[in-house]
């Protein structure tokens, strides 16, 4: 998978990339990253890439031109399967978005600034656009790091353990069973005794039941649909 971010401001989405699960994945070839700068599209002086908003209101808007240049020149390269744009207005991102999307080969991520884009380019060049959740960021950049680690982290090859992402919260719109690690028994407080016998059935049965019973009792609103 290619994923092309575009942003005004690089350095935010440098460090997601460089550690852990995500540069692993760059690393082993199994997903690109490309970060580019709208200044970089810009012919205006100071690399202007954001004007006034028309009607009068605070707050800055990005111009279409360096957007339009910017997506106009990746699309010359590739075929993209989405323009996704980061928005407090988009569609609320769930397990089932990012299975989804890891699914795709060539996505370009496109992050709001200021006051947001101006609304030709949503019309013109958007094909999703996508909230991580109802509150407003200063910008969707660490919403696109949020959208890129939940989708990388589910293309096949990306986890050591590739079962691992399946038994993951909200996979089945359950959440995740309790999990327990050494030792058995810390200050008296013990682990339940059905992890340790090794009747992996019972296990199953019980991880099973558990993540009903929690999901029943945290997030009922899952078990509606
Ligand atoms: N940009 C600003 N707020 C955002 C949000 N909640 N999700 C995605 N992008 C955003």
């Amino acid at each position: 998978m290619r994923i092309d971010i575009i942003t005004v401001v690089p350095d935010i989405l440098k460090s997601p990339f460089e550690a852990s699960i995500l540069k692993r994945a760059i690393d082993k070839g199994i997903v690109e990253v490309h970060i580019h700068n709208l200044r970089d599209y810009t012919d205006k002086s100071y690399n202007q890439v954001d004007d006034y908003q028309f009607g009068g209101g605070a707050g800055m808007v990005l111009m279409i031109e360096p957007i339009d240049k910017c997506i106009s020149t990746l699309k010359s390269q590739r075929e993209y399967d989405e323009v996704i744009y980061m928005t407090p207005d988009g569609k609320t991102l769930n397990q089932k978005i990012a299975n989804g999307l890891s699914l795709l080969n060539n996505v370009i991520i496109l992050c709001g600034h200021y006051k947001g884009v101006d609304q030709r380019v949503r019309d013109l060049f958007v094909t999703k656009e996508i909230s991580i959740g109802d509150y407003v960021l200063s910008g969707g950049e660490l919403g696109a790091a949020v959208l890129c680690d939940t989708v990388i982290r589910l293309i096949p090859g990306v986890l050591n353990n590739e079962t691992s992402a399946l038994t993951d919260t909200f996979q089945d719109n359950l959440l995740a069973p309790p999990v327990y690690t050494r030792p058995a028994d810390y200050k008296g407080h013990k682990v339940p005794d059905i992890l340790l016998g090794g009747n992996f059935p019972e296990i199953e049965t019980w991880r099973e039941d558990q993540a009903y019973k929690r999901t029943e009792q945290l997030r009922p609103d899952l078990l509606e649909d």
